[in-house]
């Protein structure tokens, strides 16, 4: 748990009572979660805007932890669409309360029973890079046989845009580093570019969406790359938080546009990436797992920027 913004080391290991479920709750045995930028962001708060959400001065709530693979252990009276022993993942950036070895949601919240074909550890990173990624392509409405480059694919957000897009039909350029490039290509991207050896935005193709899933470009730089309607999205706010400017005037002068969506889940969401995991469409990459015990080290490695897809930490006993 954290009692106050800051780096890593704010993070501490307690005892906490166990949650008891409401009546409309249920009570999750947490086997795995993962530590991710929503964490890190909520942790650092070092964007002010964050703060909205988060607490104002301190947060508001001290487990952090929004994604989590574990099993039901106890049911509120109401509850009808859980029984005690199901296999359950999902995610709540509301109240966070991963990282702990219980926590409780509403049914009706964005949980599901886990996909038959996964285990906890590679359950929990389905939701975090996935709902994000399901949030932009929708935004962009990307539709089959579109021509779509995702920077920065080797990301819990960009490896899921890179299965998720494939899924939708459109045609992929991944960009990685190069230790990465058979990986981004295992996960069905059609071209794959070394960003330490080519500068994409030299190569001279034009694509109708272009998905920076690690905001490292701008819109002003891809501009030329995109098609005489082409949409530009970025994970980050961008110089001067200029991508939210940017996709309030953009779209009322026609032409290339940027989008900025304000990411949503729910249950529906959760189960359609259930469904896609199911049927071999989308599995979350999973790089380092760590011990609960270890979670300043797992902060830390997140916050160098170099993770491969997701940094799960295991629960299990
Ligand atoms: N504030 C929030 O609440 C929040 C929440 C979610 C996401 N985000 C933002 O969304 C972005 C993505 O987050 P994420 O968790 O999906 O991924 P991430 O952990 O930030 O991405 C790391 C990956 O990006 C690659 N990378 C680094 N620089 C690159 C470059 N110039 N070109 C191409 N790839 C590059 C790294 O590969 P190499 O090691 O090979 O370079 C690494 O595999 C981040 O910018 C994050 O801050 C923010």
């Amino acid at each position: 748990m954290y009692t106050k913004y800051g780096p890593p080391e704010v993070a501490e290991l307690r005892e906490l009572d166990k949650p008891v479920p409401k009546e409309n709750e249920v009570l999750i045995k947490v086997y795995a979660t993962t530590v991710n930028r929503t964490d890190c962001g909520f942790r650092s708060a070092s964007y002010f805007i964050i703060r909205l959400f988060s607490g104002l001065f301190e947060p508001k709530h001290q487990v952090l932890g929004n994604e989590f693979a574990g099993e039901i252990e106890a049911i509120g009276q109401d509850v009808t669409s859980f029984k005690v022993g199901d296999q359950v993942f999902g995610y709540n950036d509301t109240t966070f309360g991963a990282h702990a070895e219980y926590m409780t949601m509403r049914e009706t919240d964005s949980l599901t029973t886990m996909p038959g074909n996964l285990i906890h550890h590679e359950s929990a990173p389905i939701c975090e890079g996935g709902h994000y990624a399901l949030c932009d392509i929708r935004a962009a409405k990307v539709k089959g046989g579109q021509d779509v480059l995702v920077n920065g694919a080797t990301g819990a957000i960009g490896s899921a845009a890179v299965q998720l897009l494939k899924h939708f039909g459109a045609n992929v350029t991944a960009v990685c580093g190069t230790k990465n490039l058979a990986l981004v290509k295992s996960l069905g991207a059609d071209e794959v570019i070394d960003y330490l050896k080519v500068d994409f935005i030299k190569t001279g193709k034009k694509f109708d969406f272009i998905y920076d899933a690690v905001g490292k470009s701008s819109f002003g730089k891809c501009k030329p790359l995109l098609k005489k309607h082409g949409i530009y999205k970025s994970t980050e706010l961008g110089k001067n938080s200029e991508n939210i400017f940017l996709a309030l005037i953009t779209p009322v002068l026609g032409g290339k546009r940027v989008l900025f969506p304000i990411p949503t889940i729910n249950k529906e969401d959760v189960v359609f990436l259930k469904e896609l995991v199911e049927k071999g469409a989308f599995k979350p990459v999973v790089d380092r797992q760590y011990k609960l015990e270890q979670i300043v080290e797992a902060y830390k490695y997140v916050e160098t920027g170099q993770k491969i897809g997701n940094v799960v930490i295991n629960l299990m006993q």
